[in-house]
């Protein structure tokens, strides 16, 4: 049986990956700061779900809660990291630009670290960051998000690079979503919107197999092409 921690499954594409990767035969952890959230969907699945309920900003107990999680579903194949935040901020208010770095920057590393370092230790194992197609180029609506964005892909570069150069068997896997229906997809200017229970299962099928960057849904692999050859004249009046 294969073992499993998603960070931020409290809702959104954590919550329904959680209940994939149940289906599919694993036991997960899951976590989030929304306890009454993580409770329902442990009673969903009983004796497949733990819980463990903290805010990964709070970064002296991320470990502690991590390794007593590890402990209680009594192993770790994979860690998927889906926590983070991003609000348009077109007033650039730094009050929102922290939290996005807050959130998606230092826990980020913190994390992903810590789970190299146990699958190191253990010889094996998986690492799934949920990034974002944001993450690829600059963006004027939310600019720290975008930046934050960037910044775990480029993470989760070093740690694959890290682990082929080791010659240890890591697989770490950079999932870019465009946009899933979740909280965080609201606003007008949103298109090719796919239910969190299809973007769960394209990001299995990536994690199983070993995908190292992975877009979700499919067709966004032609807005990340586009992104990546605009040229900045366009790019910046769009
Ligand atoms: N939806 C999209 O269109 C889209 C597109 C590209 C990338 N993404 C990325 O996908 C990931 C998941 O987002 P989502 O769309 O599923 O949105 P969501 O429903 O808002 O989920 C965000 C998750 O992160 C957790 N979280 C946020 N801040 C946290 C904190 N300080 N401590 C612990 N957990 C925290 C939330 O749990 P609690 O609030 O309970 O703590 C929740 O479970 C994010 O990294 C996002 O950047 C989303």
């Amino acid at each position: 049986m294969k073992r499993a921690i998603v960070i931020g499954a409290t809702s959104g594409i954590g919550r329904a990956l959680v209940k994939v990767l149940v289906a599919k035969g694993y036991v997960v952890g899951a976590t989030g700061r929304r306890a009454k959230l993580l409770a329902e969907l442990q009673a969903e699945h009983p004796g497949k779900i733990f819980i463990s309920t903290f805010d990964v900003t709070e970064v002296a107990t991320v470990v502690k809660k991590l390794s007593a999680l590890v402990r209680e579903i009594g192993g770790l194949d994979l860690v998927v990291l889906s926590s983070g935040t991003g609000h348009m901020n077109p007033a650039l208010d730094f009050a929102l630009e922290q939290e996005a770095i807050d959130t998606n920057v230092l826990p980020f590393t913190l994390i992903a670290g810590w789970a190299y370092a146990f699958f190191e230790k253990q010889g094996a194992g998986h690492f799934a960051g949920i990034t974002s197609i944001a993450g690829l180029r600059g963006g004027r609506h939310a600019p720290a998000y975008n930046a934050t964005k960037a910044f775990q892909i480029r993470y989760l570069e070093g740690l694959r690079a890290k682990a082929k150069k080791a010659g240890l068997p890591i697989v770490i896997t950079d999932i870019r979503p465009g946009f899933v229906d979740t909280a965080m997809a609201k606003g007008d200017d949103v298109f090719w919107v796919a239910p969190a229970r299809k973007a769960a299962v394209q990001i299995y099928r990536a994690i199983e197999n070993k995908k190292p960057v992975a877009y979700i849904t499919r067709r966004w692999a032609l807005i990340a092409l586009v992104m990546r050859l605009l040229p900045k004249f366009i790019y910046e009046r769009i």
